[in-house]
């Protein structure tokens, strides 16, 4: 179907001005009066809708009214002209009726809360607010690619089937054929019964299979949809999301720090350059200077603290936290908030952790309570970044897995990779949903999915 993106239609403006063009969209909205009709019309190419004038004394009523129905989709032939209200209108010469749209249709209204459109997650990419939000995350994605392919790391598929929980958080989702009423006398028999012969779960993390490719091909990336059962039924946690996850060899906890802070900023100073249009709705719409707090983070070094400065901050605060704070405890978000919002007002890694809370492929430290790992948080979310050196020492990981009543046999593979030219390495995971969120000033995880899953609802 020949037509010209209203994108287009406004970025090349000079070129169509006096032109006859074709567009096609969605009605938005439609005002009549007694000599001239407007239309507001969007074909997700950009945010800007087009507007259309429709001169009744030129259009037959008969070819103009069908057109005036918020939903519609048309395709429309006119002239581009210049106008001092919108830059650019469209005055229209034909118009056809690609999809009528009837009365029931849900999005009547110009502004409509977003609890309601979450209801509607089929209808609701037709809305200004999740245009924005998709095209944000379209372009995060590409500036993640962008980022990692011009620093020479290779991009791995690593697989969603696994029998591996990398976290160790016993998140995973099972993967099973077995009916419901399988007649299996034991637990053993259930699994050898199933599909694979043996228990199967989604991925919760690309991690293990990433690292398996970095100690060959160097440095690699993933980015792909990870799985957590998570019960937490926060603003933060969705039970499928999406996870950028480096893995770079021959770098300590010191070199992955550099890497994770000038890969945030690189990301987010390209979305603040591609995406003018969408930070500035989001700025007026969402988050009251949100692109000033982006500008100010590009220019600003990452703040740095270790968990057990940390802790002493926390309890020297005069805060009331709902979970009190003391060595030992894993940082609950009221915790993380408090250091990068109040404490250092801008993002920060937290480093060197107590091994007990951390997961077991952690490098320990020589202290023997301390993991080198870091978190890096941000204010108005808390955790974006999880990141750690792994351990590469086969014995002590070995030691840490049995700590943990990991059976070893499951993992020779993974340990296979210390036992042959182990070398020093380290990666982190982003979760792309928070740094979306942090990006847009979006406050739900909710409404930066497609189709959120989360706990209780598909
Ligand atoms: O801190 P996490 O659990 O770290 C890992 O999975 C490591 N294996 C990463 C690595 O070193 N390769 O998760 C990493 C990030 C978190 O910081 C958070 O941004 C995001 O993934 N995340 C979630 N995002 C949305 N919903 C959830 N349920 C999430 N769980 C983690
Ligand atoms: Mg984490």
């Amino acid at each position: 179907m020949k037509h010209t993106d209203i994108k287009q239609l406004f970025s090349e403006s000079a070129n169509f001005a006096g032109k006859s063009v074709t567009v096609c969209g969605w009605v938005r909205t439609w005002r009549d009066s007694k000599s001239i009709a407007f239309i507001e019309l969007n074909d997700g190419t950009s945010l800007k809708n087009l507007q259309l004038i429709i001169d009744k004394e030129k259009i037959a009523e008969s070819i103009s009214k069908p057109a005036l129905v918020v939903g519609n989709a048309l395709r429309v032939t006119g002239e581009f002209i210049p106008s001092e209200r919108n830059g650019f209108e469209l005055s229209v010469k034909g118009i056809e009726v690609l999809g009528t749209c009837p009365q029931d249709y849900p999005l009547q209204k110009k502004h409509h809360t977003l609890e309601f459109l979450r209801t509607i997650p089929h209808l609701r990419p037709r809305t200004k607010y999740f245009e924005a939000v998709f095209a944000v995350r379209n372009q995060l994605s590409f500036a993640i690619h962008k980022y990692f392919n011009k620093n020479g790391y290779k991009y791995v598929h690593t697989p969603i089937i696994t029998g591996s929980d990398c976290e160790g958080a016993g998140e995973m989702f099972r993967v099973t054929t077995q009916p419901w009423n399988a007649k299996s006398k034991t637990e053993q028999d259930y699994y050898a019964e199933d599909f694979f012969g043996t228990k199967a779960g989604l991925t919760v993390s690309g991690q293990l299979e990433g690292e398996v490719a970095a100690l060959g091909l160097g440095r690699i990336y993933t980015f792909g949809p990870t799985f957590r059962a998570e019960h937490s039924n926060t603003t933060r946690h969705a039970a499928e999301f999406w996870q950028v996850e480096p893995e770079v060899c021959f770098a300590d906890l010191h070199d992955i720090i550099e890497i994770a802070e000038d890969f945030i900023k690189s990301i987010i100073k390209d979305v603040v350059e591609s995406c003018p249009d969408e930070l500035a709705y989001f700025d007026e719409r969402i988050e009251k200077g949100l692109i000033e707090k982006l500008n100010h983070v590009l220019k600003s070094d990452f703040g740095k603290i270790t968990y057990t400065e940390a802790v002493e901050v926390l309890k020297k605060s005069g805060k009331e936290f709902k979970y009190p704070v003391e060595w030992g405890c894993d940082l609950q978000t009221e915790h993380e908030r408090y250091l990068t919002e109040e404490h250092f007002k801008k993002p920060v890694f937290v480093t060197n952790y107590p091994a007990d809370i951390k997961a077991f492929y952690m490098k320990q430290n020589p202290d023997g309570k301390t993991v080198a790992a870091t978190d890096l948080l941000v204010p108005g979310i808390g955790e974006i970044i999880g990141c750690s050196e792994r351990e590469a020492d086969l014995e002590k990981l070995k030691t840490a897995m049995l700590k943990r009543n990991m059976p070893l046999e499951a993992y020779t593979e993974y340990l296979d990779t210390r036992k042959y030219g182990s070398v020093p390495h380290s990666g982190f995971g982003l979760g792309l949903e928070r740094i979306l969120m942090y990006i847009t000033g979006v406050q739900n995880i909710r409404d930066t999915l497609l189709y959120p899953r989360t706990v209780g609802s598909l």
